[in-house]
């Protein structure tokens, strides 16, 4: 059996002293996790679906499709951004590497080299125009509101693009859509272009929907096996439900980093061993902070901010970089490791020991055996600083392992909420900045908001100087 290991150890006083958490921390907190844990395990039941309900009647229809594409074109590019994007990027850039396009394990991959165009940057989108070729190429547009403005300014180019070359019938063939069954500007698209769509539930919200079809087609589509993805996030989901609260990795992870932030611990470094990960880094920060990050009213209407800083980094990279602020720099930080087990054939470094003797007991290590004493290195030099640090290890990097990794931090953003006392599934602040920009493009409804920011603006005495 397959498990995800999490490891505490080194976030508990008894490893770094009074910085760390003692066990009566986490036993006094236990009543509020188990709370936590039961809105979780009721939201599974929910009958609306959610992130919780695994999508398996559409399973097989998504594979038989991916299978398909496989056959037809060499590369899928998504168009998406945000929770429509990120989820995918992390398993695929996670399983797959980038170079060969064979598995993180060395094995064979068959599927098709998925892109992803995601920013709204002109010079992206030419670099894609420029270098993909058109004739083998499928989209797949991907935004579960179908508004967004970077999804749906890159596609309508692309669209224009496409019909100009291959006609109704070449584009046609060439876009897949995943949207909302029923609302935003792609539904309508979709409709009049007679577009292949598949649904976004309602109820799975964007950060949340790895595990629909806006993850799963182009997860299949790269060659990764769907099945044993979601076998991994079903194990994880039975396991985040877990009564046993102090048993359970999900909730420990979302009990540990509230108590942490609640000591002014207000940052979260999520910093996997693996370049592969460094995606998932990337999907964890927009969860964590897409969710928790949240303006609370309390009884008295006082505004309250809550939410941890999530930051993406890279082991053993960044201990080149940001390394050395997290062992001495200002105290606000925990480190969440994520170590993986060793990779099939990885080379040794040759002896060398004419040739550089300072070195010389790296010849003969193999660089699994490296990274992991770099990461124990690490990991240790920051118990020497009493900063705490917890680490999920995964004995291998494949489909199972991952999606089992990702459904646990799910839960573990859903518990968190209830701890921190805020919607996990609201974003707020994103939907202002996006009726901003829409008003400042011209959109009817949103115009008041372009000419108050153009009065604010005007109002406003500048200040800008030049080098
Ligand atoms: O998690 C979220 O809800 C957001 O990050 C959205 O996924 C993101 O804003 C993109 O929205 P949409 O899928 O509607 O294009």
């Amino acid at each position: 059996v397959k498990r995800i290991k999490y490891d505490l150890t080194c976030l508990t006083s008894e490893a770094i002293g009074p910085t760390g958490l003692s066990t009566e921390d986490i036993e006094g907190a236990r009543e509020r996790l188990e709370h936590a844990v039961e809105y979780l395990a009721e939201l599974g039941t929910a009958h609306e679906p959610n992130f919780m309900h695994m999508p398996d009647e559409a399973v097989a229809d998504i594979q038989l499709r991916a299978a398909q594409l496989q056959s037809r074109f060499e590369t899928m590019v998504v168009l998406g951004i945000g929770g429509s994007s990120l989820g995918a990027r992390a398993a695929i850039e996670g399983l797959i590497r980038r170079r060969s396009g064979r598995f993180v394990d060395g094995t064979p991959c068959s599927g098709l080299r998925v892109q992803f165009i995601e920013n709204v940057d002109a010079s992206d989108l030419l670099d894609l125009l420029e270098t993909v070729d058109l004739e083998t190429t499928v989209f797949n547009v991907v935004t579960k509101s179908g508004n967004t403005i970077e999804t749906m300014s890159a596609f309508l180019i692309i669209r224009e693009r496409l019909i100009n070359a291959f006609g109704m019938d070449g584009y046609r063939e060439r876009v897949i859509c995943t949207t909302d069954p029923t609302r935003g500007a792609l539904r309508g698209v979709i409709a009049k272009d007679e577009l292949e769509a598949w649904d976004v539930p309602p109820g799975v919200g964007g950060r949340f929907s790895v595990m629909s079809p806006v993850g799963l087609i182009p997860i299949a589509a790269a060659g990764v096996d769907i099945e044993a993805f979601l076998r991994g996030a079903a194990r994880a989901l039975a396991s985040a439900v877990d009564r046993n609260v102090l048993e359970n990795p999900a909730a420990l992870f979302a009990l540990t980093q509230t108590l942490l932030y609640e000591r002014g611990r207000t940052q979260v470094v999520f910093m996997p061993y693996a370049t592969s990960l460094f995606a998932l880094g990337q999907w964890f920060a927009q969860l964590w902070a897409e969710s928790l990050g949240k303006l609370r009213y309390l009884g008295d209407e006082t505004p309250h901010h809550v939410g941890p800083t999530p930051i993406a980094a890279l082991g053993a990279t960044d201990q080149h970089s940001l390394l050395q602020l997290f062992m001495e720099g200002d105290d606000v930080r925990n480190i969440v490791f994520v170590e993986v087990g060793d990779t099939p054939d990885a080379p040794s470094v040759p002896s060398t020991r004419s040739l550089c003797e300072p070195i010389v007991h790296l010849g003969g290590k193999s660089l699994d055996e490296i990274r992991s004493a770099e990461l124990c290195g690490v990991r240790e030099g920051l118990v020497e600083h009493a900063r705490p640090s917890s680490t999920f290890t995964l004995d291998r990097l494949d489909a199972e392992y991952v999606g089992g990794l990702m459904m646990t931090l799910m839960c573990s953003t859903v518990v968190a909420g209830s701890l921190f006392d805020v919607n996990p599934f609201d974003q707020p602040g994103v939907e202002l900045g996006k009726r901003f920009a829409h008003g400042l493009l011209g959109r009817d409804k949103e115009r008041h908001y372009a000419s108050q920011i153009h009065e604010r603006i005007a109002a406003r005495r500048t200040w800008i100087v030049t080098v």
